[in-house]
Parts: C-alpha cells; sequence; structure tokens
C-alpha cells in the first residue's frame, strides 16, 4: 500500500485514546489467532474443550509472568471461547468487600471475571473471594457489634481469571484455590515477528519481513512493546523516510527512540551501568540500585530484570544481583582486570 503524506499527516492518528482503541483492535480474540505461549496455550485449550463437554463453568485460572505478554488478552479469549460474558477489573480498584459483592452479584453463569494486578486485593476483600471461589456463596456481615449477623446469598456458578507479575506475590490461600495456574514466557524475535506482521496487516500498515524482524527482535520479548514500535516505526517511515517500514527505516526509528541493538532503553543501560560504576558490577542489593536509578524497587523487578536476565546481562546471586561478562560486553565496558573492548 502507498502512503498518503498529506492524509496521514493531517489524521488525528497520534491521540492517545487511539491508541489505546488501536491496541484493543489488536487483541487476538481466539486461541488459534493468539501467537506464541504455545505450552500455557495447549494446555488451556484441553481444559476449555473439557469444560465445555462437561458443561461446566472452566475452574479458576492464574495467569503470571511479566508486564505486556497479553494476560488480559488470554483472558478475554478464554471468556469467548466459553461463550461467556467477560468483566474487566483490577485489585486496586476493588476498594471494599462491597465492591466485590457487587461485582460478583452481577456474574450470570459461567461469566469470567478478570482481576488484573490480583496480588493487590486487601485482606478483607480476599476474604470475601475464598468462599464465593470454592464454595460459590458470598457471606456478608449486616450490622455492627453484638448484633451483627452474616447472611450467605447464593452466587452463578463463574470463573475467576487472575492476573499478576509474580505467582510469589500472592497470598498462599488465594494462590491455592486456583485450579488452573500459568506462566507467561517472553516472546522469541520470531514470534513477535508474527504479531507485528499480523498487526501491521490488521492496521493497515505497509512493512517487509526485515523491518519487521528488526522491530521484533528490539521489543523486549513483549508483544506491547512490540505494537508500539511499529506504530512509531511507522511514523518514521512516513515522516523521514516517506515510505513504508524496512529494516532501514526501523532502524532509524529505534535509534532515535534509543533502544539499541538488543532492544535495551536508556533505563535498562542505566541501571546495568550504575551497577557497574558504583558497585563494580555488584553483588549489590535491588533496594540499593533502586535507590541509585530513582526508580521502585517493584518496577525494577517486574519489568527491567526480566529481560536483562533473560539476554544474560544480569544475575542473581543470594548476596544481591550481579552484572555479567556478557552485560559489560555489551556496554563496552572492560570487566575489573580486563583491558577495555572496541566498541
Ligand atoms: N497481539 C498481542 N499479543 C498477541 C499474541 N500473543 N498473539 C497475537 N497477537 C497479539
Amino acid at each position: 500500500m502507498d502512503f498518503d503524506m498529506e492524509n496521514r499527516i493531517v489524521s488525528a492518528e497520534f491521540s492517545s485514546s487511539e491508541d489505546n482503541d488501536i491496541e484493543i483492535s489488536l487483541r487476538p480474540k481466539s486461541l488459534d489467532e493468539y501467537i506464541g505461549q504455545d505450552k500455557a496455550k495447549e494446555n488451556l485449550s484441553i481444559y476449555i474443550e473439557a469444560a465445555r463437554r462437561r458443561g461446566e463453568p472452566l475452574d479458576h485460572v492464574l495467569l503470571y509472568g511479566p508486564p505486556g505478554l497479553g494476560k488480559t488478552t488470554l483472558a478475554g479469549i478464554i471468556a469467548n471461547e466459553m461463550g461467556v460474558n467477560f468483566r474487566v477489573t483490577s485489585g486496586p480498584a476493588i476498594e471494599k468487600p462491597g465492591d466485590l459483592a457487587a461485582l460478583l452479584t452481577n456474574l450470570n453463569e459461567g461469566d469470567v471475571l478478570f482481576i488484573d494486578e490480583i496480588h493487590r486485593l486487601s485482606r478483607a476483600v480476599e476474604e470475601v473471594l475464598y468462599p464465593a471461589m470454592e464454595d460459590n456463596v458470598l457471606d456478608i456481615i449486616i450490622g455492627k457489634g453484638p448484633s451483627a449477623r452474616s447472611i450467605r446469598l447464593d452466587l452463578h456458578k463463574f470463573t475467576l481469571v487472575g492476573a499478576t507479575t509474580r505467582a510469589g506475590q500472592l497470598s498462599a490461600p488465594l494462590r491455592d484455590r486456583f485450579g488452573v495456574i500459568l506462566r507467561l514466557e517472553l516472546y522469541t524475535p520470531e514470534q513477535l515477528s508474527s504479531i507485528v506482521n499480523r498487526s501491521a496487516g490488521i492496521l493497515d500498515i505497509d512493512i517487509d519481513p526485515e523491518g519487521a524482524f528488526e522491530i521484533a527482535s528490539r521489543s523486549r520479548g513483549t508483544p506491547r512493546i512490540a505494537n508500539r514500535l511499529l506504530k512509531r516505526a511507522r511514523d518514521f517511515a512516513q515522516v523521514v523516510c516517506e515510505g513504508g517500514i524496512t529494516k532501514e527505516a526501523s532502524s532509524l526509528a529505534l535509534d532515535r527512540m534509543e533502544i539499541d541493538a538488543l532492544g535495551l532503553d536508556s533505563i535498562d543501560r542505566l541501571i546495568l551501568k550504575t551497577m557497574i560504576n558504583n558497585y563494580n558490577g555488584g553483588p549489590v542489593g535491588l533496594e540499593t540500585i533502586a535507590a541509585a536509578v530513582g526508580e521502585e524497587a517493584v518496577t525494577i523487578e517486574d519489568v527491567y530484570e526480566p529481560y536483562l536476565m533473560q539476554i544474560g546481562f544480569l544475575s542473581r546471586t543470594p548476596r544481591g544481583r550481579t552484572v555479567t561478562p556478557a552485560g559489560y560486553a555489551h556496554l563496552g565496558i572492560p570487566m575489573p582486570g580486563q583491558q577495555r573492548l572496541d566498541v
């Protein structure tokens, strides 16, 4: 497809709410359309098929893994494949037990309730969730003090799909109530390349296979990042290169956004450089790194570390985090006792 520069530049396609709508339009609706996560997908398809044949709701499902890997997408697919309604909320949004009671009493038989960031539910809300998950009942306390009494309401059978970045953040009683626990993994560049090509097709973006692979291999194993970079690469291709997304256009876009050949951004590099320059490459504690780079420890642990560990630049030891020889080499910094590398 040719780009019509006049039309493209004057259109309002840069607005963030439109970006959000685009993200939703890119979400696959069925397991067949969903690329990657083969292990999780294969098992899930069996559980869904079995529940469907028995005419029962699917057991409760816990999805865990780094952000941006498609936990919400997968939850929506579960609802779609089961042919039921999909309700979405998040741990911090459910402030009081009454908020959860309102959600649960509005569910129909078999509906999927998706709770994102489920590790952030308060203790009081969790207590209401247990009997709901186990026995499909809601125990509500009416009144206060000595006259308080508990009443029990029957709920429709439902499927809770919870999402969290780490299963270990969940309280043990909550974790034990999920019949299915699935870990989502970072995607390979080949899988991300398929996702980028699929998204480009839906958005009618002109891209060639090398352009897609360049974006894919610099997206830190994360579809949400790949789809975002696809849109920004389109901007550069259109305005600077006046054409479709070639390898050169995506390279230019990624370089301008300070995303390096392996997908590291300025914060990834700051983390590694700080560890090297201030702490001899480690071992250094997570809290110390967080304070030195000005990020929250949980953000470093959930967002930055998984990829840095996956590509072998960072390792976790009992005494703290360490930059590996490959991490030093990537930054072109000699390891203590080594000669400087030419870069
Ligand atoms: N878009 C985002 N994640 C996806 C996935 N896993 N498969 C297909 N399209 C996607």
